[in-house]
C-alpha cells in the first residue's frame, strides 16, 4: 500500500459493495487479513515461540503512532480502543471532590460514561453547549470556571464529522492550566493531528475505522509532562522490560518503563498487533495529508450534488477548517431511513445517524463510488415525484 491510486485493488470488498461506512467499521486489506490468517495458523498449530515479532511489531506502532499525532514515540502505547485511553485519563489524571470536567453535549458516549462514574468521586461533569450539533472554542471557554481541570472532547464529532478547533481550544487549555484529553477516533488516519504543537496531554483512538485494524487494537499518547502527573490507574507485568526472555518470571525487582508502555495492559492481541503494525506503517507512509485530500476530493464531488438538489439538506459543516472525511446529509421530503434502505438495496452501505445519512469516505473510494451513490440519490428523488 503505497500509492492511494492503487490502493483499491488491496480491498477485495470494494468489489462487493460501495462502502461510505469507515466511521462505523473500518474494511480491512488483503494484506491486513493475510497477516491474521497466518498467525492464527500458527496458533492452530501450536507453534506460538517468544512472540519477539509481536513486540517487534509493538515498536513498530509506537514509531507509526508517533507520525500520525506528531509526538515522540515514548509517548505512545497500545490501547484496546478509544475507551482504553478515555479511561487512562478519568482514573489517572489527579482529579478530586469538587473538580470539574468539561465535555460537550455531542459527544460519542465512549467520551462521556468513563467520566461520568467520577461524580461517585465527587467530580462534577459539565457539557458545554452545542449549536444545531456545532461546537465552538467559544461554547467550551464560556462553560470554563475555576474549577474546571479537564477538557475532554473528539477530535471529530461522529455524526456530521465537524472537525474542532484542537489548536484553539488547546491553547485556551495552554492558558487557563486545564488538561487536554482528546477522543482521536474519527480523526486518526483521515485527518492531521499534531498532539504536542496542539498541546494535547492525552489523546486515544481505536484502531478498528480509519486506520483499517481488527477491532481490539488501539494506540493512545500521553505526553511526557503529564506522565509525571498521570497515576496509573492499573499495572501490567508487561509494564516492565523482560527483554523476551520468559525464564525468570519470579523477578519482581523489575521497574516500570519510563515510556507509555508502562500504561499498557497484560498479554496483547498479538494477531492484532500484527495486522495493526501493518495498517498504521501503512497509512502513515501514505501520509495523512494525502489521504485527507484524496477524501475531500471525493466529498466536493457529492457535495456539489447535494448542493444542486433542493430535496437533500448538508448537516455538516462545510468551512475548510472544520470539515473532515464523513459528510452527513438529510430531508424533509422522505422518510429518511427508506433512503438509508434503498441505498442498501443498492449495496452502498453508509449509515443512519441522529436522522440523517452518514457518508464516511476513505482512501479505497473512488469516483465512480461518489458517482454511484449520487445516481442512486437521483433515482429516489425521481421515485418521490
Ligand atoms: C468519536 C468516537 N469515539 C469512540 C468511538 C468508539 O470507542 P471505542 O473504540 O472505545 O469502542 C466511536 C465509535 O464507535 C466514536 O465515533
Amino acid at each position: 500500500m503505497t500509492d492511494i491510486n492503487s490502493i483499491r485493488a488491496q480491498f477485495p470488498h470494494t468489489k462487493k459493495s460501495i462502502y461510505f461506512n469507515v466511521a462505523s467499521a473500518g474494511p480491512l486489506s488483503m494484506e491486513s487479513f493475510n497477516i491474521l490468517d497466518k498467525h492464527y495458523k500458527i496458533c492452530l498449530d501450536a507453534r506460538i515461540g517468544s512472540q519477539v515479532e509481536v513486540f517487534d511489531a509493538l515498536k513498530n506502532i509506537r514509531r507509526s503512532g508517533k507520525k500520525l499525532f506528531g509526538c515522540r514515540a515514548g509517548e505512545i502505547g497500545f490501547g484496546f480502543n478509544t475507551t482504553f485511553g478515555i479511561n487512562l485519563a478519568a482514573f489517572g489524571l489527579p482529579l478530586k471532590k469538587g473538580d470539574e470536567v468539561l465535555l460537550s453535549d455531542v459527544e460519542f458516549p465512549a467520551n462521556v460514561y468513563p467520566w461520568l462514574e467520577l461524580r461517585n468521586r465527587g467530580v462534577k461533569i459539565k457539557f458545554a453547549k452545542s449549536r444545531n450539533g456545532f461546537l465552538d472554542v467559544d461554547a467550551f471557554e464560556q462553560a470554563i470556571t475555576r474549577r474546571t481541570k479537564v477538557i475532554a472532547t473528539s477530535f471529530v464529532q461522529f455524526f456530521n464529522g465537524q472537525k474542532i478547533d484542537l489548536k484553539a481550544l488547546g491553547e485556551v487549555c495552554k492558558k487557563r492550566n486545564i488538561f487536554f484529553v482528546v477522543d482521536a477516533m474519527q480523526g486518526a488516519g483521515c485527518e492531521p493531528i499534531n498532539v504536542r504543537k496542539w498541546n494535547i496531554d492525552i489523546a486515544t483512538a481505536g484502531g478498528q475505522k480509519w486506520l483499517l485494524s481488527p477491532q481490539g487494537s488501539g494506540i493512545f499518547y500521553v505526553s511526557d509532562e503529564t506522565k509525571k502527573i498521570l497515576k496509573a490507574p492499573w499495572r501490567s507485568w508487561l509494564g516492565v522490560d523482560w527483554k523476551c526472555d520468559w525464564t525468570n518470571l519470579n523477578d519482581f525487582s523489575r521497574k516500570f518503563e519510563s515510556s507509555a508502555q508502562q500504561y499498557e495492559m497484560g498479554t496483547y492481541p498479538a494477531g492484532h498487533v500484527l495486522a495493526f503494525d501493518h495498517a498504521l506503517s501503512c497509512i502513515t507512509k501514505l501520509g495523512i495529508s494525502n489521504i485527507q485530500k484524496h477524501n475531500h476530493r471525493l466529498i466536493d464531488r457529492l457535495i456539489e450534488y447535494l448542493k444542486s438538489e433542493p430535496t437533500w439538506q448538508i448537516v455538516s459543516a462545510l468551512e475548510p477548517k472544520q470539515r473532515s472525511s464523513i459528510l452527513s446529509f438529510t430531508t424533509d421530503a422522505l422518510p429518511i431511513k427508506s433512503i438509508h434502505r434503498h441505498l442498501l438495496k443498492n449495496r452502498i452501505v453508509t449509515a443512519l445517524r441522529e436522522g440523517a445519512i452518514r457518508v464516511s469516505i476513505h482512501l479505497y473510494n473512488d469516483e465512480s463510488d461518489i458517482d454511484q451513490l449520487i445516481s442512486c440519490l437521483r433515482q429516489a428523488v425521481r421515485e418521490s415525484k
